[in-house]
């Protein structure tokens, strides 16, 4: 079970990174439209320095060959610990066919269904993103889909990672990370929920008379 923290920001990567608590981060193409086109590779590749884990990245192209050459440079960004995102449709499934061939680690994103879990288990990926809140907004159930994909893939012995997405707030990321064996990816607001409470804050705040007088 890893949390992965969704942000291509270097502060928030920096400060979330720095507390251990993170197997890497995950990137999109929504989180990079902050930074030219030209410069993304270079964004990405200090991301890869700061986290120095798994680092997730999208490919942004549209033919199966098209991403198949735009992720064999991203792979190059953290050799052995990049994470290729394809999005889920025929040609993101043909992508991560070539992709897994050539030993490339892919993730299907923007996944909302368990059969589409299936599917890219099937197409031997690492794993399937799956966009929790985002299910939720049209009105079905992200945990449903997620309890589904995770006894479906048990079910057939498949190897793939679930990935919790999207994930609109604590209640429901603790809830998912009850649910077995997933991966989570948060944002950076989360992540600063994640460890707050109240309670603590209060006991924090009794114990605070300082170190005792040498
Ligand atoms: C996951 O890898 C995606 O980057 C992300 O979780 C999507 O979240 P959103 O629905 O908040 O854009």
């Amino acid at each position: 079970m890893s949390l992965f923290l969704d942000s291509a920001n270097l502060d928030e990567i920096r400060s979330a990174m720095e507390l251990g608590i993170y197997s890497g981060v995950t990137t999109n193409p929504a989180l990079l439209s902050g930074i030219a086109p030209s410069e993304q590779l270079e964004h990405l590749g200090e991301i890869a320095r700061v986290c120095r884990r798994s680092l997730y990245v999208q490919v942004q192209h549209r033919s199966p060959e098209e991403m198949e050459r735009q992720a064999l440079t991203l792979v190059e960004i953290a050799p052995g610990r990049t994470i290729i995102k394809v999005p889920m449709s025929p040609e993101g499934l043909k992508a991560a066919q070539l992709l897994t061939l050539k030993g490339v680690p892919v993730c299907l994103t923007a996944v909302f269904s368990p059969l589409q879990v299936y599917a890219a288990a099937l197409a031997g990926a690492h794993s399937a993103a799956i966009y929790v809140g985002r299910i939720e907004k049209r009105g079905e159930e992200g945990l449903a889909v997620l309890r589904q994909s995770l006894a479906m893939l048990e079910a057939g012995n498949l190897p793939t990672r679930v990935l919790a997405a999207s994930i609109p707030d604590a209640s429901t990321l603790a809830a998912i990370l009850s649910l077995g064996d997933l991966d989570a990816t948060i944002p950076f607001k989360l992540h600063q929920e994640l460890l707050d409470h109240p309670g603590t804050r209060e006991a924090l705040e009794q114990f605070a008379g300082g170190p005792p007088e040498d």
